[in-house]
């Protein structure tokens, strides 16, 4: 199992490019499901998370070819034929968004059967809104064996309430009303640019789609769905990593091919805190950690509130800034798995329920650690980025899921931090 060896106290300096977003490559590659012809997209990266969702596609009969590289990280996805609408549940164990492939199966195929996702490292992560909406639209659902089962022979277009704001359930939702018969209206849709990401791809591919971006989206069905070729925004929330991997190392570092627009309450909350934040043109930030911090409280909420997905991050730089920051995690019921790891380098953290204070400024010091979900393990690299001495992350597939060769990009601006095999032995 790789592990990542970092040394901190090097400044980041230079320009760090951000990849396509995995949280809209994700779905864009679900609704290929919703046409027997082709689609192309373009700039996806190069994660696990991308790979896992291919061997979904190819285990129901799909074709699924992913080129990196020269072919400017392209996958192109044929579902002419769908023999198995079966999201399996070795596949969906490892990756819960596979159930954004629920919908697309039950309106292109009339049947989808998707395990049901076991919880994560970061709470239950139900999918009843999912479900509910599917019902609304006139699915027989059923359970058996850990499988969710949805038919139709047609979905039918409905009013669609969402009890709480659901990211992928916009989208799974989003996707089904697109081939629903009659028009679908859905309200407390999630705002995020990966909903708006979805849409785009699926108003290319004929769908009629108004309000994607707002929180009340209308869909008139129609009967078919054709190809198209499209370009995956950029991942904000690698982007607004590398902001804070700038900040905390006290760097002067670009982040380039990313959409500033995106980011409005990070850039916000860092200049609060006094990093020097500037947006160079249409997709570059130059941050500067220079000067000294100082604490400052966030509260994460949906988009276009400060991210969730976030959170871990901030913590890490709050550990460096002068006084307390009270970081209040409203979305999901257990996103602290970084804390502890953190305090094991010297950080003063308290965690009382769903809000951590933190009291900075506590310098930290290199140890061994363990990655856990994604944006946790985002932490800890940015945590050893300015920790005393070398730290070693053990489970850096965690990373691997959701950033792109992120010890080649940090190398190039001057990290000192490689990747090992395992070099302990052991799991
Ligand atoms: C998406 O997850 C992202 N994943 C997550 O990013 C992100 O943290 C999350 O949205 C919030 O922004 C992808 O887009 C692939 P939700 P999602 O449904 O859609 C509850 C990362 O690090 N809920 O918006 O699963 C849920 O438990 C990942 O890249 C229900 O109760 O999140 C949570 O408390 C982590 N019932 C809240 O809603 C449902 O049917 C928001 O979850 C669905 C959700």
């Amino acid at each position: 199992m790789d592990k990542f060896v970092i040394r901190g106290g090097n400044p980041l300096l230079g320009t760090i490019r951000v990849s396509g977003s995995k949280n809209s490559a994700l779905p864009c590659m679900a609704a290929a499901i919703l046409t027997e012809d082709e689609v192309v997209l373009e700039n996806v990266p190069q994660v696990r998370d991308i790979e896992t969702e291919r061997k979904l596609l190819v285990s129901m009969g799909a074709e699924v070819e992913l080129g990196y590289g020269r072919a400017q990280h392209r996958t192109t996805i044929s579902c002419r034929v769908l023999s198995d609408p079966t999201a399996k549940y070795e596949i969906v164990k490892t990756m819960r968004a596979s159930a954004l492939v629920l919908g697309p199966l039950v309106a292109r195929a009339g049947i989808a059967r998707v395990s049901m996702p076991g919880g994560c490292a970061i709470g239950a992560r139900p999918i009843d809104l999912h479900i509910k909406g599917l019902e609304t639209m006139g699915a027989q659902i059923s359970y058996e064996h850990g499988y969710i089962e949805a038919r139709a022979e047609r979905l039918k277009g409905a009013h669609i309430l969402f009890d709480k704001i659901t990211v992928t359930g916009t989208e799974d939702l989003l996707m089904a009303a697109a081939l629903a018969e009659g028009e679908t209206v859905m309200e407390n849709c999630a705002r995020e640019p990966e909903v708006t990401d979805l849409a785009a791809l699926l108003t290319a591919m004929g769908a009629k789609i108004e309000g994607a971006g707002t929180s009340t989206i209308r869909v008139k069905g129609v009967e078919k769905l054709h190809g198209a070729k499209h370009r995956i925004n950029p991942d904000r929330i690698e982007a607004g990593t590398y902001l804070v991997a700038g900040a905390i190392t006290g760097g002067d570092l670009c982040v380039s091919h990313c959409n500033p627009t995106h980011l409005g309450a990070l850039i916000g909350k860092l200049q609060e805190c006094g990093v020097r934040v500037e947006i160079l043109g249409k997709d570059q930030i130059r941050v500067r950690g220079d000067g000294s911090l100082k604490g400052a409280d966030i509260s994460t909420e949906e988009y276009p509130g400060f991210p969730t997905d976030m959170q871990a991050q901030y913590m890490a730089l709050a550990t460096q800034a002068e006084g307390a920051s009270l970081v209040k995690e409203n979305i999901f019921e257990n996103r602290f798995m970084h804390v502890q790891e953190l305090v094991r380098m010297g950080a003063n953290i308290r965690v009382d329920g769903r809000t951590a204070t933190v009291r900075g400024r506590t310098p930290l010091s290199a140890a061994a650690v363990m990655c856990s979900d994604l944006r946790a393990s985002a932490s800890l690299v940015l945590a050893a980025l300015v920790a005393d001495g070398e730290s070693i992350l053990d489970r850096v597939y965690n990373i691997d899921r959701g950033y792109e060769r992120i010890e080649e990009k940090l190398r190039g601006v001057g990290a000192q931090i490689r990747r090992m095999g395992n070099v302990f032995g052991g799991d």
